[in-house]
């Protein structure tokens, strides 16, 4: 494993394979790793509002024996009271990983390049690998592997659907993307992908009829029309984003046994209906809890081995 977490891209595939199966380890028997991380500290710098990453980061850490250190988004200011790597420098001298939310994703690449420890990147408005891995792990779970697995998503080519489609590359999935025009994914994303998948099998399609998307699919994944960040867009997303509603007459053209996959938070009424959200077909809260047991893998595999800076 490299020093960071920062893209699935950045994953080889052998990586991406043993990322997915210690998961698997930690969350059969959780207890084995309870001292793994003893004595070490993560701090988590958030520009941005979370329930999820937070609480999985910190609960994560302290089921591997070690802490955590929130670092709210008025404390150090990224980039305003000093730069990103002057972060990375004094980080370095105190804890042994970092993990950092934010709205630029090159914030992330300055902080990994200028830190000595790892760094994790916790979403950025360009990508959020640990939902896209959680998201993938969820999937074999619920489906028994991940062969011939059509994954459909719906909305906004955004920051999950990037990590969503890298790693679906990595996992040989058929993959459909279905968003107005105008919002599609990034098309150096979906080369990335197309590139990744070359050797797993996987499949990109991308659409801008939902139907077309969902037909057939095992899954059906969406996330909000305006992501944090967005909000003084969210009245005209919602006008353009209303024919991409995840509703009941949408979830028949997927297979009969379909799971509804979404990030959280969820807008009931807007991307999804509360008659699927709350279906037996939704997995979102398995897709929530899983983010625990792979940040505790990206962790363990990160920050397990090496000492900070040799010292200790
Ligand atoms: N899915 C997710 O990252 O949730 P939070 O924004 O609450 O962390
Ligand atoms: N696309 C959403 C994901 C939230 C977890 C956002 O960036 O706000």
């Amino acid at each position: 494993m490299q020093k960071d977490f920062i893209s699935i891209h950045d994953l080889t595939l052998y990586e991406f394979n043993e990322l997915l199966d210690l998961t698997q380890e930690i969350k059969e028997d959780p207890d084995k790793y309870r001292k793994k991380l003893k004595n070490k500290i993560l701090a988590m710098i958030f520009e941005k509002p979370s329930l999820r990453t937070r609480m999985t980061f910190e609960v994560g850490m302290f089921e591997l024996g070690g802490k955590a250190v929130y670092l709210s988004p008025n404390e150090i200011q990224v980039g305003k009271r000093e730069t990103v790597e002057d972060i990375g420098h004094n980080l370095e001298r105190w804890v042994d990983g970092i993990m950092i939310r934010t709205f630029a994703h090159d914030n992330v690449i300055r902080l990994a390049k200028s830190a000595s420890i790892p760094v994790i990147n916790a979403l950025t408005d360009f990508s959020h690998p640990c939902q896209g891995m959680a998201d993938i792990f969820t999937l074999r779970e619920k489906k028994g592997g991940l062969s011939k697995i059509k994954l459909a998503y719906v909305g906004d080519g955004n920051n999950v659907c990037h990590s969503l489609m890298l790693a679906a590359a990595k996992a040989g999935l058929k993959m459909a993307v279905a968003t107005p025009k105008g919002y599609e994914p990034s098309s150096a994303v979906m080369e990335w992908a197309r590139e990744d998948g070359r050797e797993t099998g996987f499949t990109l399609e991308l659409v801008l009829d939902p139907k077309a998307a969902v037909k057939d699919a095992d899954a059906v994944y969406t996330d909000t029309w305006a992501s944090m960040g967005q909000e003084q867009e969210k009245e005209a997303r919602a006008r353009v984003f209303a024919p991409f509603q995840v509703n009941p007459a949408l979830m028949a053209f997927a297979k009969l046994d379909a799971a509804f996959m979404h990030c959280l938070p969820a807008h009931r009424e807007e991307e999804v209906t509360a008659s699927v959200l709350e279906s037996p077909q939704s997995v979102v809260f398995d897709q929530a809890e899983n983010r625990l047991h792979i940040q505790k893998a990206i962790m363990l595999l990160l920050m397990g081995k090496k000492e900070k800076h040799g010292e200790r």
